[in-house]
């Protein structure tokens, strides 16, 4: 059965960092999650929920800026349940979330994220590439969502990602 998607609420919000912390065997990303909240720098965030209310995955949008002005979105961190990855899930956030992404207006997206899966939904490096960011590499992919979006500049990630506490 194709797992519900709904927009992540507050209330969820430890559940989302302990899905995380079993799928990337860490706490940073829960930590980032919470702290996009709190600083109003998450734009969409996502869920999947089995047929019990159980969260099985999550997805998340931010805010960066380009040159200074708030035009893009980063996508991550996401997961899926250790147990239930391979199903389907990451893909129905990801076609979930990329047109609520885009009908807030952003002119691109970035991921840093996995060469091999990110591609089949359009990502691509050579696009993320033309911009000035902390990262670079293949690994670093971009879509653009508008033929306006502007062709370079310096990327600005949120403090979630670039300070540590
Ligand atoms: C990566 C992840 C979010 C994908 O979600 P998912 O629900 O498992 O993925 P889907 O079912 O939509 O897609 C499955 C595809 O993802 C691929 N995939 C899963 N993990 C991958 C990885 N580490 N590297 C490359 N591809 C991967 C699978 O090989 C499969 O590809 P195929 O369709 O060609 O066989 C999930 O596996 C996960 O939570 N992994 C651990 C945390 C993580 O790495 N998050 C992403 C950081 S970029």
């Amino acid at each position: 059965m194709r797992p519900a998607i709904r927009a992540a609420q507050a209330g969820d919000l430890d559940a989302i960092a302990a899905l995380n912390t079993a799928a990337f065997a860490s706490d940073d990303e829960g930590r980032i999650v919470r702290q996009l909240a709190s600083d109003g720098d998450s734009l969409v965030s996502l869920v999947a929920e089995d047929s019990d209310g159980r969260l099985i995955g999550h997805i998340e949008f931010f805010r960066i800026l380009v040159n200074g002005k708030d035009v893009a979105a980063g996508l991550g961190p996401m997961c899926a349940l250790p147990g239930q990855q391979k199903r389907g899930i990451g893909y129905g956030l990801i076609k979930t979330g990329m047109p609520e992404v885009e009908a807030l207006g952003r002119q691109l997206v970035f991921v840093l994220g996995h060469k091999d899966y990110y591609p089949r939904f359009g990502f691509n490096p050579a696009v993320a590439a033309r911009y000035e960011a902390p990262w670079s590499g293949e690994a670093f992919m971009a879509i653009e969502l508008s033929e306006t979006a502007p062709r370079s500049g310096t990327l600005t990630y949120p403090r979630a990602f670039t300070e540590t506490e």
